[in-house]
């Protein structure tokens, strides 16, 4: 495949939830975006419709109503797939990495198992192929012991351990795209970085696609390439991440100014206006 081919091309993506027996909430409005091998991220606030993308590339709501002008992904028709072959496209060829590594893993099977099963289901491998593959990515998941790492059980994991026990799982089919959903939310700052290090890592090596959904401004524009603000399920703002300094939204403009700095002023933190005036584009023009 051409490497300078977008792996994705997304065109007025609309995504709405059933709210009534005929009604329905229309929460992603029109987003247009292409994904190379590259990070893109997508942040906003709680709400605007960040994981809801997410999960409609994978046709993972079933309760939704999802329409596009064009949702494709390396030549094949993601709104025209069949079920059967949005199965072998969800974690084969897009996985998703999500928050919380509990509510992902089976808590009665040994990780190792669990991860060597997500191989076996998509290759045709022997137990002990994926049982080495599994071992080879625990290691480049960082896991300083892979042999012990492999038998123990969920629960006997830390949550950032359990987080690079999910990367590996969503690794190890290979995929050209990877989803994180706020894939380091639910961890401390010194695991955060170890785990951000590996995704980049893994995308910089491999020439994967990798979408990073989070609520944190400071995070994305400092690990990705590229980056979607969303708000109200709406793009406001699409800017390389080393020149969103000069973003002119003033919801982006706003989230920059909200962000703390570490060794900074003393000064009561600045919080976001979210006065509908405040934060209309016409506002920009002044
Ligand atoms: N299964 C669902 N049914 C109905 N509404 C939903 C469902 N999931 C999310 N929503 C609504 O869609 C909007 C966007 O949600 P979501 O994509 O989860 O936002 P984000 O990930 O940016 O926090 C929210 O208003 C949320 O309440
Ligand atoms: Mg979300």
């Amino acid at each position: 495949m051409d490497n300078n081919q977008p792996l994705l091309k997304v065109e007025n993506l609309q995504v709405s939830y059933r709210s009534g027996k005929k009604s329905y909430n229309n929460v992603v409005k029109g987003v247009s975006f292409d994904l190379g091998r590259e990070r893109l991220g997508i942040v906003g606030e709680s709400g605007s419709g960040k994981s809801t993308i997410g999960r409609a590339l994978l046709k993972l709501l079933p309760t939704a109503k999802i329409e596009a002008d064009r949702m494709d992904f390396s030549g094949t028709d993601l709104l025209a797939a069949s079920e059967r072959q949005m199965l072998d496209i969800r974690g084969r060829r897009i996985s998703m990495i999500l928050q919380d590594p509990k509510f992902s893993l089976n808590p009665v099977h040994p990780v190792g198992a669990q991860i060597a099963e997500a191989y076996r289901v998509h290759y045709s491998a022997s137990a002990q192929v994926a049982k080495q593959k599994t071992l080879d990515m625990l290691e480049a998941v960082q896991i300083r012991d892979p042999e012990r790492v492999y038998g123990l059980y969920p629960h006997e994991v830390s949550g950032g351990m359990g987080q690079r026990i999910m990367i590996a799982m969503m690794l190890i089919p290979e995929p050209q795209i990877i989803i994180a959903d706020e894939p380091t939310s639910a961890l401390d700052v010194t695991v955060r970085m170890q785990v951000l290090n590996i995704l980049n890592e893994l995308v910089t090596n491999k020439g994967i696609g990798l979408i990073m959904i989070s609520h944190d401004l400071n995070l994305v524009r400092n690990f990705c390439d590229r980056v979607l603000v969303m708000r109200h399920g709406e793009v406001v703002e699409e800017r390389a991440a080393r020149d969103m300094k000069n973003c002119t939204h003033p919801y982006t403009k706003g989230l920059l100014a909200a962000q703390p700095h570490i060794g900074g002023s003393r000064q009561p933190l600045p919080v976001l206006n979210r006065q509908p005036q405040a934060l209309s584009p016409q506002e920009t023009s002044v």
